[in-house]
């Protein structure tokens, strides 16, 4: 096990909503983002990260960590593959096993997978924070499929002492993300996943605004509790057509919700719509230790999902 010394400041934790597929290749105002937490992790002095996504899930009570050394990318629909074959993934393996003792410590049932293949949902982000085409060291850790929010917030509060050794945590997920309720029409037809050809639903404006509410205006313990009632929520099962793209809000939730956590700041970050009901938001939980403490949404970035030059 890897032992590195504490940070008296911990490190702010983040979810995105990865959307479509097509977010890989097509520059839009999360992926900006997504560069601008990227280049600010190298420069607050992030040395690693570990992510959970939400397309790599274990059945029964157990869940994985990811120890392949080198991990084949699993193919990506409506994609090119040379827009992300190139890209290093430097899994820290290593790290792995310390991912590992955490969670036993904790008593999750919990394995490393040398297996592992690792998919878009957390190498598409990887891929925007770092354009130099090489990520930070990281960790891929599997949710679990029966979907039991207080399991989720568990794991996120077994690794938050991680957030004391340069470590990132990340959640990849979705906040407004059923696929069975998308208009595919535009993308289908004319590949464009960001047209939208009239206005969002309402059910996908309120559950939008209702997360965004919970992250914002909830901290410490509360935040726990929000995180998990919004599954109760009458709006949740037309925003998540299944749970997968929501336990990862509920890891960042378990990491940044002790009680010391209480009265941090929670931060909507940029955002976009997709295939009209799919609404990529983007949160920043707690704040940097350096200035700027909080990762800014730059005008470029407002501007990026409606730039039709590359079309
Ligand atoms: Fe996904």
């Amino acid at each position: 096990m890897m032992t590195i010394a504490p940070t008296e400041k911990p490190l702010p934790c983040f979810f995105f909503s990865h959307g479509s597929t097509a977010m890989l290749a097509r520059r839009s105002a999360p992926a900006a983002y997504w560069e601008q937490v990227g280049r600010q992790a190298l420069e607050q002095g992030v040395e690693r990260i570990v992510i959970m996504g939400a397309h790599w899930e274990t059945l029964d009570d157990a869940i994985r960590v990811s120890a392949n050394p080198d991990p084949q990318k699993q193919p990506v629909a409506w994609v090119h593959p040379k827009e992300y074959e190139d890209f290093v993934l430097n899994p820290d393996v290593k790290f792995a096993s310390t991912v590992q003792s955490l969670l036993q410590e904790a008593g999750f049932d919990v394995s490393l997978d040398t297996k592992f293949e690792q998919v878009h949902d957390t190498f598409m982000i990887l891929k925007w924070m770092f354009p130099g085409g090489k990520s930070l060291p990281h960790v891929v850790v599997s949710h679990n499929a029966r979907c039991d929010p207080h399991y989720h917030l568990r794991i996120g509060a077994a690794l938050r002492p991680l957030r004391h050794q340069k470590c990132l945590l990340i959640g990849s997920g979705g906040a407004v993300h059923n696929l069975y309720r998308n208009a595919w029409p535009q993308v289908v037809f004319f590949r464009d996943s960001f047209a939208l050809t009239r206005p969002p639903e309402q059910w996908a404006i309120d559950f939008g605004e209702a997360f965004s509410n919970v992250v914002t205006q909830n901290t410490g313990p509360r935040l726990r509790k929000a995180m998990s009632r919004l599954m109760s929520h009458p709006q949740y099962r037309d925003a998540q057509g299944t749970d997968d793209h929501f336990m990862s809000a509920l890891f960042i939730a378990g990491a940044t919700g002790e009680l010391e956590d209480s009265g941090n700041r929670n931060y909507a970050g940029a955002e976009c719509w997709e295939l009209l009901n799919m609404r990529n938001s983007q949160f920043q939980f707690g704040d940097w230790p350096q200035e700027p403490h909080v990762t800014p949404i730059l005008q470029s970035m407002r501007e990026a999902s409606f730039d039709r030059s590359i079309m």
